[in-house]
């Protein structure tokens, strides 16, 4: 494995501060390898899209998103499912970060998608929306393997909120290698 530093960032797609997702996304942090450094993006103040906000530049928001995304070797989505779907927010995020569509930074980036929730399908239904927008947008998405948190309150330590759910840590683990080997692919034939 390459110890040259990977720049991966982060993108949650909720926006609750006791958000299960989050608690994910700052497990993996910990488990993270250490040559990885992981910036997080917060999507909580971007706009709702309109080209006509857009035709007058990039709010500072959008700005952020995008120069981090351009920079990032890597870009984690971890993401909640609302109504059988990809939440809204997170949506409007990808679609301002997709903008220009010909030269936007999504353009052949690599990406991972996780979710938790509290119910039973492991946001099978909104990765799957993840999945088709990142396509549309040109970025090439991890086929696997999947990260689908079933029953997530049920796998944290009841003190402080952590999560501790052996098998589900030992799985983050493995798809945190398999999405360095995932970028190091797209690296490697830039050279
Ligand atoms: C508007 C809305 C729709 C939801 N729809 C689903 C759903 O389709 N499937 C599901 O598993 N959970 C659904 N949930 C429950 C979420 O999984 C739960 O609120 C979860 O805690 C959200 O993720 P977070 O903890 O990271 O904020 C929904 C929640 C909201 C607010």
């Amino acid at each position: 494995m390459s110890e040259n530093k990977l720049s991966i960032t982060a993108i949650c797609g909720s926006l609750r501060e006791g958000s299960f997702n989050r608690k994910v996304l700052k497990a993996m942090e910990e488990l993270a390898p250490k040559h990885w450094e992981i910036h997080h993006v917060d999507i909580s103040a971007i706009p709702l899209y309109n080209s006509d906000i857009e035709s007058h530049g990039d709010p500072q928001s959008v700005v952020e998103l995008k120069e981090s995304i351009r920079t990032a070797d890597g870009v984690l989505i971890i993401t909640p499912e609302y109504n059988m779907g990809i939440p809204g927010v997170l949506k409007n995020a990808l679609d301002w970060a997709s903008r220009p569509a010909r030269s936007s930074v999504l353009i052949q980036k690599p990406f991972a998608i996780a979710g938790a929730t509290p119910g039973g399908g492991g946001t099978a239904q909104s990765q799957a929306q993840v999945r088709q927008t990142l396509l549309a947008m040109n970025a090439y998405t991890m086929p696997g393997p999947k990260v689908l948190i079933g029953s997530v309150h049920e796998k944290l330590n009841e003190t402080t909120g952590e999560l501790n759910d052996e098998s589900t840590l030992r799985h983050l683990e493995r798809f945190l290698i398999a999405f360095e080997q995932w970028i190091l692919i797209f690296k490697q034939s830039q050279k």
